[in-house]
């Protein structure tokens, strides 16, 4: 896309990604599912600092589901030490881009070393002003709906039926403080949200493409902005 068109685009400002594909890609060129875990976790940073250029003001993946703990063993641990590894080592990136880290999903069953990880990682970059980047581990959209109603009812916020609205449930959620996606991007061909923000994503645009997510790259990234600003968005209401 030429410099020109991408300056006339809308930019939108908060954008969730669902990453699939990466087994497949591996398995097509003859190599482990763990290989496409690993060159697509190279795709995250790129996207994220291209993201971050272009103007996006907060990126959301999903980098491991509720239901992903019944993949093979190989697989989940496979993954959770590359997310060990983004936690230890992005540290220094996120100080030079500026960028805010925030995990969302139930951190409690991960490892103790892994938690430990994210708690620093996201204290250390809590006070960056750039992108914020959340990261979806063991995150399923439903559970963190229960999750927020029981963090509500500890926080003894349900006592009064008559007062409880969007905005108090909206406040106990993983992403409390962060503007819903303006847009979905789900690669690999299918079409489906997968338990994925669900509460979030009531009003997102939804794209798909039939890309892989470990070939997702800026001008894939790109295209979905363009498609993005062929929409119109309506909430329910009338065109004007
Ligand atoms: C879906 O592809 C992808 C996942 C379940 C994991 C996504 C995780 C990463 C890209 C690494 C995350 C890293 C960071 C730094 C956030 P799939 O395995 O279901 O692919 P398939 O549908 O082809 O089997």
């Amino acid at each position: 896309m030429n410099e020109e068109k991408i300056q006339s685009l809308k930019v939108p400002a908060h954008i969730a990604i669902i990453m699939d594909g990466n087994g497949r890609w591996a398995k097509k060129r003859g190599m482990p599912r763990t290989f496409g875990h690993s060159q697509g976790a190279k795709v995250v940073e790129q996207i994220l600092e291209d993201a971050d250029h272009i103007g996006v003001k907060y990126l959301t993946v999903y980098a491991f589901s509720t239901e992903n703990w019944s993949r093979p063993q190989t697989e989940v641990k496979a993954l959770m030490n590359l997310l060990r590894r983004y936690m230890k080592t992005s540290l220094a990136k996120c100080a030079k881009n500026n960028v805010r880290v925030r995990v969302i999903g139930d951190k409690s069953m991960l490892d103790q070393d892994l938690q430990d990880s994210i708690a620093d990682l996201e204290r250390d970059t809590a006070a960056n002003t750039g992108i914020g980047f959340q990261i979806a581990i063991n995150y399923g959209g439903r559970d963190e709906i229960v999750r927020a109603v029981r963090r509500a009812a500890e926080k003894g916020l349900l006592n009064d039926p008559g007062r409880i609205d969007e905005s108090l449930l909206n406040d106990c959620l993983d992403t409390a403080g962060i503007p819903d996606p303006d847009l979905l991007i789900r690669t690999c061909g299918e079409q489906r949200i997968s338990n994925f923000l669900l509460w979030q994503l009531a009003y997102s645009e939804m794209y798909f493409t039939d890309k892989s997510w470990p070939e997702f790259d800026r001008e894939e990234l790109l295209k979905a902005i363009d498609a993005f600003n062929h929409r119109e968005r309506r909430y329910g209401g009338l065109i004007h």
